[in-house]
């Protein structure tokens, strides 16, 4: 450990064409941006990569459906997902897209390496036509039952229901999902990747992580157990997306999943090249196996990033493969599935229009859902809102600084001999960031924010208990003490809560910036004498009306759509 450790942070790479909901937040982008600041404020050296992914079946007939190339749709939501993500503080070093360049080189570099290392072959196959579209219909294009679980109405690669992953030909009913025609069969040559003969080696590389997530670990060993893995058909026939660089597959693309993942490198070459100013630097990160890389995702990805993404990079051989993967489970919405065409979801502008960024990131740890399913309720945002993040932190702090700003001259007291008491909560503040950053390391995000919580109880119990309103001689050590641990909060709550953070540190007035905080800056005295600012009460409270107005919202999405 020490000054050489080094982080890579990923988040699962949006799709460009469909803005992104409070449950993707609370299940990659958030718990990822924690870690990531949370690192950086440990002196690790941190990079958190991330983009759009824009090659996907699903945005070639988004775009047919607007009316417009994959490009267009592509270039009109890059820049609302990118506005998003940075309104809620989401402190991504990079931001990149794969329809880059670069992302065209790093796919065409990586498979050409497969191809030459005899990863990759030819095989005929057949294909679903469309003979009214005049189309392959690969992926998403085609729409039908489940080959194996039976579930109707699922997408031609992945069925939504069992999880499972197939060849599009597998399908049974099979319908042309743009125009609903009976497709017709075609023989077509395609590329395949040879998972199988990767199979142990990805048994081999999971075996040792038995500190991921219970779920994840047990999900992908027994996956490669029961089912180990076929070979698979990764070129498709359409014209967007990195083109495979085999002989014999001109016109084909290489296939989204066996693409995207790749995003996660080419967005470091693009960090490298455009933000760090050095083009090789991102070799610094993918090439140095001392490098922890940690992939946060949702559960739907799992299967891509525990099992094909270390799949891929071991055929490869030259890049580290993920440390840790980290998977979170669904929020699901007033005890409801999500589903967006039906309008059941909370969307993250919709949130912002209304709400400070840091009470959406409060909610979202709150209830992230890392051990199983949670559900975002209007009822319960208003309670842990009004309750714990304005009752038991923001008026903690709040208390503090306006005492010492109307009643003390807006000084910070020269104290007294500090008493046992005193001492007892100014030792509070290595104690809780010990306890914080277990949690921290271990991911475990929910747990880590009931420590901050419980932290500025403490304070709350001993500010009730020293009344420094009713004992004047002693109100100078109390509140000097009282400082010292809201200072500490802002410090510990800087990965939560860093605007915030940023609020209490103007108040205090200290002149730190929040992104140049360290983790043992939560020792930091402010001295006697020194003036802080006048400070204003962190958050706005919820009030019933608005949560009255939420929840008729959504009885009239539930009457519309008769369910
Ligand atoms: N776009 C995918 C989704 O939203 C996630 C892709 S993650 C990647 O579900 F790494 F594979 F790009
Ligand atoms: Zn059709």
């Amino acid at each position: 450990m020490g000054l050489t450790e080094k982080v890579l942070v990923t988040a699962a790479l949006p799709y460009s064409y469909a803005p992104r909901h409070f449950g993707h937040l609370a299940g990659a982008y958030l718990p990822a941006d924690i870690f990531a600041r949370f690192k950086r404020m440990k002196g690790v050296e941190t990079l958190y990569v991330c983009g759009t992914d824009e090659n996907a079946s699903s945005i070639v007939i988004e775009a047919m459906r607007q009316g417009m190339t994959p490009k267009e749709l592509c270039d009109k939501y890059y820049p609302i997902q990118k506005e998003v993500f940075e309104k809620l503080g989401i402190s991504f070093d990079i931001f990149s897209r794969t329809s880059k360049p670069i992302h065209y080189k790093v796919v065409e570099e990586f498979y050409r390496k497969l191809w030459e290392k005899g990863y990759i072959y030819p095989k005929e196959i057949k294909q679903w036509w469309c003979p009214n579209c005049k189309i392959f219909l690969p992926d998403r294009f085609v729409v039908g039952t489940c080959p194996r679980c039976g579930a109707p109405n699922q997408y031609g690669d992945v069925c939504e229901v069992c999880g499972a992953w197939y060849e599009s030909f597998e399908i049974k009913d099979p319908r042309c999902s743009l125009c609903g025609t009976r497709p017709e069969i075609k023989t077509r040559t395609h590329f395949f990747l040879k998972l199988s003969a990767l199979s142990d080696k990805v048994l081999e590389y999971v075996r040792d992580k038995k500190f991921w997530r219970k779920a994840t670990y047990n999900k992908t060993v027994s996956w490669l157990e029961k089912e180990g893995l076929r070979d698979k058909d990764i070129t498709r026939d359409y014209e967007w997306g990195p083109p495979a660089p085999f002989p014999g597959a001109e016109g084909q693309v290489i296939y989204n999943w066996a693409e995207n993942l790749l995003g996660y490198i080419s967005a470091t070459r693009d960090w490298a090249e455009n933000i760090a100013g050095d083009s090789e630097r991102w070799k610094e990160f993918w090439l140095d196996k001392d490098v922890k890389l940690y992939c946060f995702i949702g559960k739907d990805n799992l299967f891509f990033h525990t099992i094909l993404f270390p799949a891929l990079l071991i055929a490869h051989g030259d890049y580290i493969l993920p440390y840790n993967v980290v998977v979170n489970e669904f929020v699901n919405l007033e005890g409801e599935k999500l589903s967006t065409s039906r309008g059941w979801v909370v969307w993250l502008h919709d949130l912002l229009a209304e709400y400070d960024p840091d009470v959406i990131r409060y909610y979202a740890t709150a209830i992230a859902p890392e051990t199983r399913d949670t559900d975002f309720k209007w009822q319960d945002f208003a309670e842990k809102i009004n309750g714990e993040l304005i009752g038991t932190y923001g008026n903690f702090i709040h208390r503090v600084l306006s005492f010492v700003y109307s009643r003390m001259g807006g000084v910070v007291p020269e104290p007294g001999k500090l008493g046992e008491r005193d001492q007892e909560l100014l030792n509070l503040r290595t104690e809780y960031a010990k306890r914080l950053e277990d949690a921290l390391e271990g991911c475990e995000f929910r747990k880590g924010l009931r420590i901050i919580l419980e932290f500025a109880q403490e304070g709350n119990i001993y500010l009730n208990e020293k009344a420094p309103w009713k004992n004047p001689e002693e109100a100078g050590t109390t509140l000097y003490t009282l400082i010292q641990v809201v200072h500490a909060l802002a410090v510990l709550s800087a990965p939560y809560l860093p605007f915030s953070s940023r609020r209490i540190l103007d108040y205090l007035n200290t002149g730190e910036r929040v992104e140049e905080l360290r983790w043992s800056d939560v020792e930091k005295i402010i001295s006697p004498g020194h003036r802080i600012r006048e400070p204003k009460p962190l958050f706005r409270k919820i009030t019933k009306e608005e949560i009255d107005e939420k929840l008729r919202r959504l009885r009239e999405i539930k009457s519309k759509t008769g369910s």
